[in-house]
């Protein structure tokens, strides 16, 4: 619909827009001569390197690259559209925005639509605290449920008289009552959807209901209803609790991807504020794809018994696709007949937290389940390994995960000649005469080792053996945004002045909220390349050059004499030299 907001107005807006004002109106800036600094909200950080040039209509991040005008801000803080953003703005400058007719039309619908079952869930939460209410509230009680929570996910009654709502919606409500399918008209009479339920709204991204579940009371075959899809209301997109989670924590980078709405409501309500459910299959390709634009790093939790493996199978099926690098996917299964609701209310928020924060990675499980009944000892089941885990592989992305996971496969499958190549492992070893260089690990190993590693993680591990590398990594970090992990953990290293790995691992071991921010940073590094390889890697990619040269020269003076004793003595010193800043 962006297009049909002429871009002259567009302009005119923005012209119009103190953008040092509208960023204030948001978080704190503080003023730098004509500029303003700020802590910046796109991204954790302790000092401020966000930048607003309100002369210039633009932001800057220098520590995330977060970059853009008023628009773009709206959007990214706000979660908006860019209608809504637009939207959002000409309100702040008293404008009225000059959409063409048949957008405005849309618009107008929609509005409607949702302001209807806005009236509807106001008329639900007024009956449960009503006197017919009683039953619905001991109900809630009886599950466990404060009024706190209840207020939070606006929970309601819909009372069991069948017209409760029709009858109380102005006429021009019951229209888009209807439409909604909020009440239905497929008897002679209108008739209410939801009668004797628990209401629960399905609530968009500014908080407008779009859709309701509803549980029975009494035995009703139907366990739960929800809404029928409409105008406002796309099953496989929405995403229940989301609202909510985003008002209780303010930077969401991970979810909690659960089955029920109690099950995120309980969760909610022992703590772990980020559980969300989808609405209808779990685990299809589109709720997938509104759950990773969401957060990066996506924890399923399934039941423990034969269904809830089948759905994380399939969730598994759907998400090989899409598996991108950077994207961290997790699953959770609960013992055998129990679910979230049931499992946090026996045991408590931080043995629950505990099971989230070590849940299987998704290369894990796959290996995991394709591996179950199989004795890889026999080669013909080795055989069948592969022929299971192949297909799947072919399914993702080219990533250094599917690499990663490429050589995993082989390995299990035996099949170490396969990728060795021949010739390759005598060479290395035994080649020089000295100690140092014999004991040199043969190639083959560092270069599986090296598909293994994201360079994210490659700078992690170095930055634990090094931390004097942090000023560098940050450097590198700020041309490469994918680094995401490094970033931080670079940024910690320095802004906490740990100049060595002594004094890293006692801030570790003294800091909590630390070790609970980095304790993830090694997921998924299953092989750890000695403390040479990993300090290498870095400066390759630290000092691309430098480091080029170094090996060259190495490789020259090695090459050149066959023994030590060849050498001059300046040339055994300048090889001492260049090999110890391997041992470094
Ligand atoms: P469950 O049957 O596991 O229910 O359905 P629950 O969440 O544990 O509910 P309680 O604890 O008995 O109240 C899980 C989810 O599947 C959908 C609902 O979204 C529900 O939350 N569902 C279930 C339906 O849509 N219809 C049904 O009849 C049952
Ligand atoms: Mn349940």
């Amino acid at each position: 619909m962006s297009g049909l907001i002429p871009q002259r107005f567009v302009e005119d807006l923005l012209d119009r827009i103190d953008l040092a004002e509208l960023i204030g109106s948001r978080i704190t800036l503080k003023k730098a001569g004509s500029n303003y600094k700020a802590r910046c909200p796109f991204h954790d950080e302790k000092t401020p390197s966000f930048n607003v040039r309100p002369d210039k209509g633009f932001y800057h991040c220098f520590g995330c690259g977060a970059h853009g005008d008023a628009i773009s801000f709206v959007r990214e803080f706000d979660g908006l559209g860019f209608t809504d953003a637009v939207e959002e703005l000409a309100k702040r400058a008293g404008l009225e925005v000059p959409y063409d007719q048949s957008a405005r039309q849309e618009i107008q619908q929609t509005r409607t639509l949702t302001d209807a079952l806005d009236f509807a869930n106001q008329l639900y939460r007024n009956a449960l605290q009503s006197s017919q209410g009683q039953f619905a509230r001991d109900y809630l009680r009886q599950r466990g449920l404060d009024a706190a929570v209840i207020e939070r996910y606006q929970i309601g009654y819909a009372p069991g008289t069948g017209t409760a709502l029709f009858d109380a919606a102005s006429p021009e409500l019951q229209g888009p009552l209807l439409e909604t399918g909020t009440v239905s008209n497929r008897f002679d009479r209108p008739r209410d959807l939801f009668r004797h339920r628990i209401m629960f709204p399905i609530r968009n991204s500014r908080g407008k209901t779009i859709a309701f579940g509803g549980r029975t009371l009494g035995d009703d075959k139907a366990k739960y209803i929800n809404s029928p899809e409409s105008d406002v209301f796309h099953k496989s997109r929405e995403i229940y609790g989301l609202f909510e989670a985003k008002q209780a924590v303010r930077q969401l980078d991970r979810l909690l991807v659960v089955e029920g709405y109690m099950d995120v409501i309980a969760l909610a309500q022992h703590g772990i504020p980020y559980a969300v459910a989808t609405l209808g299959t779990a685990t299809n390709q589109d709720s997938l794809g509104a759950l990773l634009r969401q957060a990066r790093h996506l924890v399923f939790c399934f039941d423990g018994d034969t269904a809830g493996y089948r759905a994380a199978d399939r969730a598994m099926d759907n998400a090989l696709e899409l598996l991108a690098d950077g994207l961290h996917l997790q699953f959770l299964m609960l013992p055998d007949g129990e679910d979230p609701d049931t499992l946090v209310r026996k045991e408590g928020q931080e043995a629950f937290q505990q099971r989230i924060d070590s849940a299987t990675p998704l290369s894990r499980y796959l290996f995991d389940r394709q591996q179950a009944g199989l004795d890889l000892a026999v080669p013909e089941h080795r055989g069948e390994l592969r022929a299971r885990v192949e297909p799947l592989l072919n399914k993702m992305p080219k990533s250094t995960l599917r690499d990663a996971m490429w050589h995993e496969m082989l390995r299990l499958c035996g099949g170490r000649r396969d990728w060795q190549g021949p010739g390759r492992a005598s060479r290395g070893a035994g080649d020089f005469k000295s100690g140092r260089y014999g004991d040199r690990r043969p190639r083959v190993q560092e270069e599986r080792i090296d598909v293994r590693l994201s360079k994210d993680s490659a700078l992690c591990l170095a930055l634990v053996e090094a931390p004097e590398l942090a000023a560098d990594t940050l450097e590198l970090c700020r041309s490469d945004r994918q680094l995401h992990q490094a970033r931080g953990f670079a940024d910690w290293i320095l802004e906490h002045r740990l100049a060595s790995q002594k004094q890293l691992i006692s801030r570790l071991a003294l800091d909590d909220s630390a070790r609970n921010r980095f304790f993830r940073l090694f997921d998924g590094i299953e092989h750890i390349p000695s403390r040479d390889r990993t300090l290498e890697l870095a400066r390759e990619m630290l000092h691309p050059n430098q480091e080029a040269a170094r090996k060259q020269r190495l490789a020259a003076l090695l090459t050149q004499k066959r023994s030590l004793a060849d050498l001059s003595d300046e040339e055994r010193q300048e090889l001492k030299k260049l090999a110890q800043q391997t041992q470094e």
